[in-house]
Formats: structure tokens, C-alpha cells, sequence
């Protein structure tokens, strides 16, 4: 069997890895607190599912369009509308099987030898993944140098030469929980006005889990860019609807036709009644995201408060997801040294920075999306064996 060489370029998440070893340990009676995964513990709002089932029961069984049936569309377009103002065609929005594949197709859209992209590092590991496997050369920006994990557009900018076809952007960020603030967002898209043919995506899958009363800035309201932006979102973190596998792309006019024949080529279409799921949890009540954010609000306070509690653990304030990401060089271990010896003597799961890049060795990502006796019992267990 000769496989092509680019599968071998292909990364994966550090998570399933972990995954597998929590469930192993599991079995052998030595039961742990999983804090390494990439969701929350809360179940899809009633309305999503009673939808899904009812498009079931109606009959509805059939393939759908690529892109998606329009009154999905449609919903994201009037919900796009409703939280962000900006007008965005249903001809533009395709609905895919979750949010990764947004970045699977921009990333193939214009990565290949030669070209460069440019992404975030710490990051979600499949943008890098993804650049080898095209053969583009990744080039990664540090999340890591502002102490909140915001972005620095200066340092982004000044990446970006004549090779450079795509640019990679997440906010609220995974896995720093650093969330950029719109006179930041402001000069990067001033300073992406020198650069016309550069393709933007922004990952925003994060952005109703924003804390302290903020909004996104979002891209969606820099119609400048609207010709080279592509915006990738969800239902996966918003509606707690991770394996419903439901996402959606904003692209650009020109891409669409692309886009379409990669779906065709691909997965075809998006389960047809999750669709209709998809399409009451935007139009439906937001009490559900209400409590869920109000209790994400108690458990990132409770995690911080115990992290920086541990001797030799620095953390700052996640401003957006269910991630906080401290940083324990001063426990005299590095990142993975510290997961390895939470997980094999205290039963504590997390993922170490090492598992997003190449840049956070002294860091690693705990998930605060479980319930806060959890994460108490996890940092009593930690500071034990501290
Ligand atoms: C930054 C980021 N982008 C995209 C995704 C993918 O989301 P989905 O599960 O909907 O494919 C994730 C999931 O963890 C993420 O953290």
C-alpha cells in the first residue's frame, strides 16, 4: 500500500488522545476528572431536539441542497441580522457538518506548495494540520505574547508578504480563552486594507461565550472585506449541539460555486432533520444560552480563583469560551511534565499547551464546562499533589 504523502502531513487533536487514555484509566478502576474536553456538560435546548424529531416524524428524509435547505439559511441570515446588524444574502451562507469543515474546505481553497498561511499558535491544532497537509507553508503568530491571549495586530500584519494567501484568525480563542476587543479587531481590518488579495478566515464559533456584557467584533460588520472574508460559526458551542454535527460558512460570492462542489464531492448535504433542529434553536428562546453562560460566568470564576491558589500557577481571566489556560513554569514543571503528573497521580485530565503549537510549553488548557464540584474537586486533588 503506497499512501499519498500528504495524508502523512495530516495532524490530529491531542483530545481523542487523551480521551481514550481517560476512558482506559477509567476501566481500570481509577476513576478521573476529565477537564481536557473541547464541551460543555449541558444537553441541546428541548426545543432543537423536539424540532429534529418532528422533521423526522413529518417525513422530511431526503437529501437536501448542498449549501443547505434556504429556511436554515435563511434563520442564520435573520439571526446574523438580529445579534450583528450586517446584511448578509442566504446565498452566501452554506450550512455544513459542523464547524470544522469551513476551515477543512478554506484552508484547501488556497493552500498549496508555495503559497503561505498564516494562523494562530497556541491554536485549534487542525489549522496547522490542515497547512501541511496542502503543502503550504504555515506560518503561526503567538498567542501568547499579550497577557489576556488578545490578538496583536501589528505582529500579525507584519507576517503577511506577497506569498501569503490566507490569514486565520479566532476569536473568543481556543485554547487561551483570550478574547479581542473591537479597537483591536479595528486595526487589524485597517491594516488588512494594504494587503487586497489576502483571504481572511474568521473562526467565531466562540461568539456568544463572551463574558463581562462584551460583544464580538465580529468581521461580519467590516464590509470592506466582504469580497476576501470568509467567517466560520455554529451550533456545536452555542446550543450545546457538538454531535449534532451542524455548522455554517459565511463565504465570499466567488467562493460559493466552489464551496458547492466541495460539499457535492464531500458529505453531499447536512443531515436533513437536524436542519430543522438547527433551525429552532437560532429562532427559538435564548433562555437555555442565558443559564448556560451564567453558570460558565460561576465555574471560570471558581477555576481561576483555584488555579491562582496553586503554588507555582499563574492564570489569567478567560474573556471568552469554557477554556482557561494557565501557565505553571514556576511549579518547576513544563506543561506536559504537569498533565502528565495530574492525570497518572492526581486523576485529573487536561490537554498541555504543546497539543496547539509550538509556542505555550509552559501552559495547558482545562475545560471549566462541568459542574463546579468538579473543578473543586480537581484543584483540591491538584494541590495535593503539588
Ligand atoms: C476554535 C474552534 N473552531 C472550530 C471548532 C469546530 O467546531 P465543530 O465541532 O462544530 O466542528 C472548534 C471545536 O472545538 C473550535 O474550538
Amino acid at each position: 500500500m503506497k499512501i499519498a504523502k500528504a495524508v502523512n502531513r495530516l495532524g490530529t487533536e491531542a483530545v481523542y488522545n487523551i480521551f481514550a487514555k481517560t476512558k482506559q484509566l477509567a476501566k481500570e478502576g481509577k476513576p478521573i476528572i476529565d477537564l481536557s474536553l473541547g464541551q460543555s456538560d449541558f444537553k441541546s435546548p428541548k426545543h432543537a431536539v423536539d424540532a429534529a424529531i418532528k422533521a423526522l416524524k413529518d417525513g422530511h428524509h431526503g437529501y437536501t441542497l448542498p449549501n443547505g435547505i434556504i429556511e436554515c439559511r435563511e434563520a442564520v441570515s435573520r439571526k446574523i441580522k438580529n445579534l450583528y446588524r450586517a446584511t448578509i444574502d442566504p446565498e452566501r451562507i452554506v450550512i455544513m457538518p459542523g464547524g470544522k469543515p469551513t476551515m477543512h474546505y478554506a484552508i484547501s481553497f488556497f493552500g498549496e506548495a508555495g503559497a503561505e498561511i498564516i494562523y494562530p499558535d497556541p491554536g485549534f491544532p487542525i489549522y496547522e494540520s490542515m497547512i501541511n497537509f496542502t503543502g503550504a507553508k504555515a506560518i503561526p503568530y503567538n498567542m501568547t505574547d499579550n497577557k489576556d491571549f488578545s490578538m496583536n495586530p501589528d505582529k500579525i500584519l507584519s507576517l503577511i508578504n506577497e506569498k501569503t494567501r490566507l490569514l486565520i484568525l479566532n476569536n473568543p480563542h481556543n485554547p487561551t480563552g483570550g478574547f479581542t476587543e473591537k479597537n483591536v479587531i479595528d486595526i487589524l481590518a485597517k491594516g488588512l486594507k494594504n494587503f487586497p488579495n489576502l483571504v481572511i478566515l474568521s473562526d467565531e464559533v466562540y461568539d456568544r461565550l463572551i463574558f463581562d456584557k462584551k460583544e464580538i467584533p465580529t468581521l461580519l460588520n467590516y464590509p470592506d472585506l466582504y469580497e476576501r472574508l470568509i467567517v466560520l460559526n455554529g451550533w456545536s458551542k452555542t446550543y450545546a449541539m457538538t454531535g449534532w454535527r451542524l455548522g455554517w460558512g459565511v463565504w465570499p460570492e466567488k467562493l460559493i460555486e466552489h464551496v458547492f462542489k466541495f460539499c457535492v464531492n464531500s458529505h453531499s448535504c447536512v443531515n436533513t432533520p437536524a436542519q430543522y433542529g438547527a433551525i429552532a434553536a437560532l429562532e427559538g428562546p435564548e433562555d437555555h444560552l442565558n443559564n448556560m453562560m451564567n453558570e460558565f460566568n460561576k465555574r471560570r470564576k471558581l477555576i481561576v480563583e483555584g488555579l491562582r491558589s496553586l503554588k507555582g500557577v499563574e492564570c489569567s481571566m478567560p474573556g471568552g469560551s469554557f477554556f482557561a489556560f494557565p501557565n505553571v513554569k514556576k511549579t518547576g514543571m513544563d506543561g506536559e511534565e504537569f498533565t502528565k503528573a495530574c492525570l497518572e497521580k492526581a486523576g485529573v485530565a487536561m490537554i498541555p499547551g504543546t497539543a496547539f503549537g509550538k509556542f505555550a510549553t509552559d501552559n495547558v488548557r482545562f475545560n471549566f464546562a462541568t459542574s463546579t464540584e468538579n473543578i473543586s474537586k480537581a484543584i483540591e486533588k491538584i494541590d495535593k499533589i503539588l
